[in-house]
């Protein structure tokens, strides 16, 4: 879908140069010589982006507006005025036009203007699609731990009630940002604005120009009057991530919109009111930050009235598989590697046995990784990262009482490429095994040895050498073993 403009000048020449420009650039461009034509065929066809010269041989830009704006209240207005023609630009800015070039302009400065229009004042079309977008990337959150369960009825809650302010916490990398996009797509607002700011990202005063729009000449380089996201997102959802992040004046300006839904933009006196739902995000200990003294306890309790708590991946391992899975399926496509069918057996273990600190972006870039790497048909742990193997939830194996602590999930058996495999249960998972009916002491001792002797061959890449040094045996003793367990591949 592109970009509708329309251009009415009587000039050829301008005519002919932005149409060429805006056409490079890939935008559909109709050109009109004269109002009475152009309003005949905006009334039937419409356009995202009129650029509308003052001086019409029918018609004057400035009377045209109001009708323009009147067909199509959100189709843009950048009206073309005479070089030094400020009372008019003035004029037009008033009537409604979102912003002026005057005469004479480069190219440039045109496509500029309409890259500015297209990203900050969301074009009806565009925005649309984007939206579509993101919903169709962003309408999953996969997991079927409790804790997800309970997760998707928060969202539905929170969704249902869209003026409740919404704080998510979770630490990095578990769907903040999903969660946040989830709730608005799924409320009556979703058809209006999702706005993601990152508190972190911009400094203190830009920041505050950002949110709340300034007015002309409130500061040096402010030459136009700018519209805030508080107020273009009107309607629709203000997303504040890293929150914990916000200086401590910016603290007092959002405190007074939570409260009062007005603000003014910077350098402004009149205050506007705007009906914005806003989701905050943080990872940070926000109860630490305000006993230390940097987060207003007035602004916390604002921001939480219905929290949302996400629980990092390591809390929830039996979602990893599923997860797996899921980014496996998205990146063999993205990547036309759609040969790999799965994992092998001694690549899942590693992946749940990992306690993943970036938490699911970290296990989605696992995948990813891996998908370009792998050269076969199943991802094997050559191709996983060194973390997986080094974080082995601290398995050590040189004292033998620290094996039980090694107790990871069961690979999960839906998928059919991954091989259901007895052996997957380690060594004295269960209680006291000697009180088994069938248990056999040497038989045990046997599988807990291979056991071993495997997953240190996994965690090496099959070294022998390098496996021989962990395991504090000579490589002819581990050797033997290799033997004695029908392991000897050479
Ligand atoms: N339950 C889930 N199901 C599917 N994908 C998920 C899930 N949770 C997170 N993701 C994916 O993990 C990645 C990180 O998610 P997101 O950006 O929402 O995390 P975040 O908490 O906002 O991280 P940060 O604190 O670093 O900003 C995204 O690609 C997201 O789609
Ligand atoms: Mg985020």
């Amino acid at each position: 879908m592109s970009v509708k403009i329309a251009i009415v000048d009587d000039e050829e020449m301008i005519q002919w140069t932005l149409k060429e420009a805006m056409e490079s650039e890939g935008y559909k461009v109709e050109t009109f010589d004269n109002g009475k034509d152009f309003l005949t065929y905006f009334k039937e066809y419409g356009a995202d982006i009129v650029f509308l010269d003052i001086q019409l041989p029918d018609s004057n830009g400035l009377e045209l507006l109001p009708e323009i704006i009147h067909i199509d209240p959100e189709s843009i207005v950048v009206v073309m005025t005479a070089f030094g023609d400020v009372e008019t630009a003035v004029t037009a800015m008033k009537k409604g036009a979102y912003d002026y070039l005057a005469k004479p302009y480069s190219i440039e400065e045109v496509n500029l203007l309409i890259k500015k229009i297209i990203q900050t004042n969301l074009v009806k079309s565009q925005l649309q699609h984007y939206q579509e977008k993101l919903e169709s990337h962003f309408s999953h959150i996969l997991g079927e731990n409790y804790s997800i369960k309970l997760l998707r009825e928060h969202i539905a809650m929170a969704a249902k009630s869209d003026h409740t302010t919404v704080l998510i916490r979770g630490e990095s990398g578990t769907g903040k940002e999903l969660v946040a996009r989830q709730i608005h797509f799924q409320s009556a607002r979703a058809d209006k604005p999702f706005i993601d700011v990152n508190a972190a990202a911009v400094s203190g005063t830009l920041l505050e120009s950002e949110l709340f729009g300034h007015e002309k000449g409130a500061f040096t380089d402010a030459q136009k009057q700018k519209k805030g996201l508080f107020e273009l997102a009107n309607g629709g959802t203000l997303f504040l991530d890293e929150i914990g992040d916000l200086d401590a004046s910016l603290q007092v300006k959002l405190l007074r919109v939570l409260q009062e839904r007005k603000f003014r933009r910077v350098g402004g006196t009149t205050d506007i009111h705007v009906d914005v739902r806003i989701i905050s995000a943080t990872n940070a200990n926000l109860e630490e930050k305000m006993q230390e003294g940097s987060l207003r306890k007035d602004l916390f309790y604002r921001l939480n009235v219905f929290t949302i708590n996400i629980a990092p991946l390591r809390e929830r391992k039996d979602d990893i598989v599923l997860l797996a899975k899921s980014f496996l399926d998205e990146y063999r496509k993205e990547f036309s590697k759609e040969n790999i069918t799965g994992f092998s057996e001694e690549a899942l273990t590693l992946m749940q046995c990992y306690d993943y600190p970036g938490n699911v972006r970290e296990l989605r870039n696992i995948i990813e990784r891996a998908v370009l790497l792998e050269t076969t048909n199943l991802i094997r742990p050559a191709n996983l990262p060194d973390e997986l193997r080094k974080n082995n939830n601290s398995i050590e194996f040189k004292g033998s009482q620290k094996v039980e602590q090694f107790t990871p999930v069961k690979a999960q058996p839906s998928d059919n490429s991954i091989k259901k495999e007895e052996d997957v249960t380690i060594p004295f998972a269960d209680d006291k095994p000697w009180h088994r009916k069938d248990f056999n002491f040497k038989e045990y001792i046997d599988s807990v040895e291979k056991k071993i002797i495997e997953e240190v061959l996994v965690e090496t890449g099959g070294k022998k050498t390098k496996a021989a040094e962990i395991l504090g045996l000579s490589r002819f003793a581990l050797r033997h073993q290799l033997k004695k367990h029908g392991m000897d591949s050479e």
